[in-house]
Parts: structure tokens; C-alpha cells; sequence
């Protein structure tokens, strides 16, 4: 479990080694890898320097938060660069320390980014979904456990937990960059495996359009702390079912890094419009 101490002493080993306020906080998905290279950084801490920190067991590095400053506004930001998943075994509290940690350095607006199956059948793989609400309740309930008054109220209403003023500055983006974008629900499910298409079905039937393994969570974390939120999804597949044929993380690489410059396109010029 990680409680408001330990990230208070998360935050505090951070405050002391890049004395920086970032204005927003990015999470970098699958396809966005690359968008590190567009920040001025100033400064880079790996997670598993930071005490007490989730690391990474799945992607090729561990993963670090990345401080620097982004787009001809200069915003200050910090990016994830890898994100922890609930399958890898750690607790909800884990997973969502990260988010939690860029709202205690004071982001105001979290980006989240992910890869997902697409459920609805007007997607296409390649596609980017701007993410307008989430199912959650196939995952535990990331504010389960003791509440943390300091972050923010036992029961938060979720009944808009993505930012309408942050869709319609993507949905300007995209007409600016000629960058199509779809919108719809995500659903976040545990994994590891793929779901089954009997899943898939039920997904559908329950009104989601995409499926994925990370991201619902963190936006219930972060929005509980007030934080301003707003995701955008990469189809890298059509989910379990849709298509006849078996479902691969390689695709799911594949598909995101393929897309990555339009990705990237998009979400520059949100952070541009912040
Ligand atoms: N299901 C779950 N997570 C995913 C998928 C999927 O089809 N594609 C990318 N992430």
C-alpha cells in the first residue's frame, strides 16, 4: 500500500532533486515513446531511484519521470515514461502513485495515453480515441482502503471525469492538424491475457467502444484529487473477436508505433493549448 506518507516522501525526494513545479503531467503510452524527445528536459529521475517507488516489469526499461518544458508556450511538464499495470501484481495504490505523485508536484492537468483494442465497429486499427468516460468495474476501485482526505473527499463524483474543455481543444487540434479523431469509452479490464471474445460482447453490450489494461484507474485517482483530466487511445487492434484472427502484443507495438507521429502531433498541440 502506498498511503499519503510515502508519497509525501515520494514527492519530497523529487522537490529535492529537480525543484521544479510542473503545470501538467503526461503519460506516455505505447506510441507516444517518442514524444520524450520533444521536451526541453531539465531533468530525469529513474523510478526505481525514487524510495518506495513502482517499477516497470514489463516494458524494455523500468521506466522515470521526465521534467522539462514543452511547445512554443514552454509549459512545464512532467512525463511518465512507463507506467506500472495492475496484472504485474503490484496493489491499486502502487498503480496509481504515479499519477498521484504528479498532482502533489502540482500538475493541474493530467494527459493519459494508452494502446486499446477497439470494440466499436466503425474503428479502425491506427485510429486515435479521444476518451470521453470509462468502465471501471472490472478493476478494483483504485480509492479502496482508508481515504486520503489530503488528496481528496471520500466520495467523489465521477459523473465527468474527463474535461470537456480539454476534448473540444482536442477535437480543434485534430481539425488544425487534419489528424482524425473518434471519441468513446474505454473499458478497463485487468488483464494480462487478451479478454475472450465472450468479453468482448459484453463489453459491447455495456456501451464500451475500446479495452485496455492501464488508464481507467489512473483517471479516477487523479480526478479524485480535482485534477483535470483528458486520454486519448491508440486502436492498435480490433479487440478479441472482431476480427478472426489471434491478438498479439507485437500488433499492439506494431499498430502504435506506426501512428506515433500523428499521436505525437495531437497531443503537442494540446499541450500547446493548455
Ligand atoms: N485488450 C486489452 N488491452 C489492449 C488491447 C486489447 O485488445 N490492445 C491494446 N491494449
Amino acid at each position: 500500500m502506498i498511503g499519503y506518507k510515502e508519497l509525501n516522501t515520494i514527492k519530497e525526494y523529487i522537490e529535492a532533486k529537480t525543484n521544479f513545479t510542473p503545470k501538467a503531467g503526461l503519460v506516455l503510452g505505447s506510441g507516444l515513446g517518442g514524444f520524450s524527445k520533444r521536451i526541453d528536459k531539465i531533468a530525469e529521475i529513474p523510478y526505481s531511484e525514487i524510495p518506495g517507488f513502482p517499477v516497470s516489469t514489463v516494458e524494455g526499461h523500468n521506466g522515470s519521470f521526465i521534467f522539462g518544458y514543452i511547445g512554443k508556450n514552454r509549459l512545464p511538464i512532467v512525463a511518465m515514461s512507463g507506467r506500472v499495470h495492475y496484472y504485474e501484481g503490484y496493489h491499486m495504490s502502487e498503480v496509481v502513485a504515479p499519477v498521484r505523485t504528479m498532482g502533489l508536484l502540482g500538475a493541474k492537468t493530467i494527459i493519459l495515453t494508452n494502446a486499446a483494442g477497439g470494440i466499436n465497429m466503425s474503428f479502425n486499427p491506427g485510429d486515435l480515441m479521444i476518451i470521453n468516460d470509462v468502465i471501471t468495474t472490472f478493476i478494483p476501485n483504485p480509492l479502496i482502503g482508508p481515504n486520503i482526505e489530503e488528496l481528496g473527499t471520500r466520495f467523489p463524483d465521477m459523473s465527468k471525469i474527463f474535461s470537456d474543455r480539454l476534448i473540444e481543444v482536442l477535437k480543434r487540434v485534430s481539425k488544425e492538424s487534419g489528424v482524425n479523431l473518434c471519441e468513446g469509452v474505454y473499458a478497463q479490464c485487468t488483464g494480462p491475457s487478451f479478454e475472450t471474445p465472450a468479453e468482448i460482447n459484453m463489453l459491447k453490450t455495456l456501451g464500451a467502444d475500446a479495452v485496455g489494461m492501464s488508464t481507467a484507474c489512473e483517471a479516477i485517482a487523479a480526478r479524485h484529487m480535482g485534477i483535470e483530466v483528458c486520454g486519448v487511445s491508440c486502436i492498435s487492434n480490433m479487440a478479441a473477436g472482431i476480427l478472426d484472427q489471434p491478438l498479439t502484443h507485437a500488433e499492439v507495438q506494431e499498430t502504435a508505433d506506426k501512428v506515433s507521429s500523428h499521436f505525437e502531433s495531437i497531443i503537442l498541440g494540446l499541450c500547446q493549448n493548455l
